[in-house]
């Protein structure tokens, strides 16, 4: 069998016939062994994990040892893409996250005028703040800090420094947030102004942060199998919210149409 043949063959199918490949796996904490598909090829578990070319080049090097143990063959080298500073191969789970980012940063591309036009007194202007901070609390904590938080981060050494600060970046946000309510009720627009713009200063840093290195190295750190389960939770999260993120999305559209 060539070994094109080998990398476009089931990673279960692979084990089976040499079950040291399972071994090299677990040593690059590539989990494919205890998955319960075991349906991904072998040349798209290469590429999900994305390793570091030298690494990947190692593993490569030492599961064609293992297949063919008489003969010096090498897999080809994969093609990558050439990387610019924000091309990064997001798992599928990690990809929901860093979507659901998009739609915060076009809420954020918004927030100047939102803190221009700040109007406490008509019921209008009330409307417009409430779904603003409805969109940070509902959409931005609570369904997509549910994804990270209470999912992502437990697979992880809460102690680890990354985690810490993103974590902070989280409380900072909700302080912000308890104080844009309190200035609602007091009728205090010059605070409420004041948090609106901390965190739209917070938020874009925080997000980068995720985007280009929390989420690639969450990403190197899981198992196929981690990221399997991550996946149908969060898939179940979004069950457990049913329309209410197409809401937010909406009410984004709305603002822009308003403001653009
Ligand atoms: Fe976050
Ligand atoms: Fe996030």
């Amino acid at each position: 069998m060539s070994v094109e043949a080998y990398l476009n063959k089931g990673i279960k199918e692979i084990i089976s016939e040499f079950p040291e490949v399972e071994e090299i796996l677990d040593e690059f904490e590539i989990g494919c062994g205890t998955c319960g598909e075991g349906l991904c090829l072998l040349k798209d578990i290469v590429d999900i994990h994305y390793m570091e070319e030298e690494l990947e080049a190692e593993l490569m090097a030492r599961i064609s040892n293992a297949i063919f143990p008489d003969k010096a063959v090498k897999f080809p080298k994969r093609k990558r893409k050439p990387k610019g500073p924000k091309e990064f191969n997001y798992s599928p789970p990690m990809k929901k996250m860093v979507d659901e980012h998009v739609l915060i940063k076009r809420w954020l591309a918004l927030l100047p005028k939102v803190i221009e036009n700040l109007d406490l007194e008509t019921e209008e202007g009330l409307l417009l703040i409430n779904k603003g901070i409805d969109f940070i609390r509902n959409f931005a904590d609570k369904y997509h800090h549910a994804k990270e938080e209470d999912e992502t981060f437990k697979y992880f050494d809460e102690n680890f420094d990354m985690i810490k600060v993103i974590r902070n970046d989280h409380v900072k946000v909700r302080g912000h947030v308890k104080a844009m309510l309190q200035a609602i009720k007091n009728k205090d627009k010059k605070t409420l102004a004041e948090n609106l713009l901390s965190y739209s200063q917070i938020l874009p840093e925080h997000i980068k942060k995720e985007d280009e290195i929390l989420y690639p190295w969450m990403d190197r750190k899981l198992t196929t199998n981690q990221i399997g389960q991550l996946y149908s939770k969060f898939n179940e999260i979004d069950l457990e919210y049913g329309d209410a993120p197409i809401k937010h999305r909406t009410f984004i559209e709305e603002l822009e149409k308003k403001f653009c």
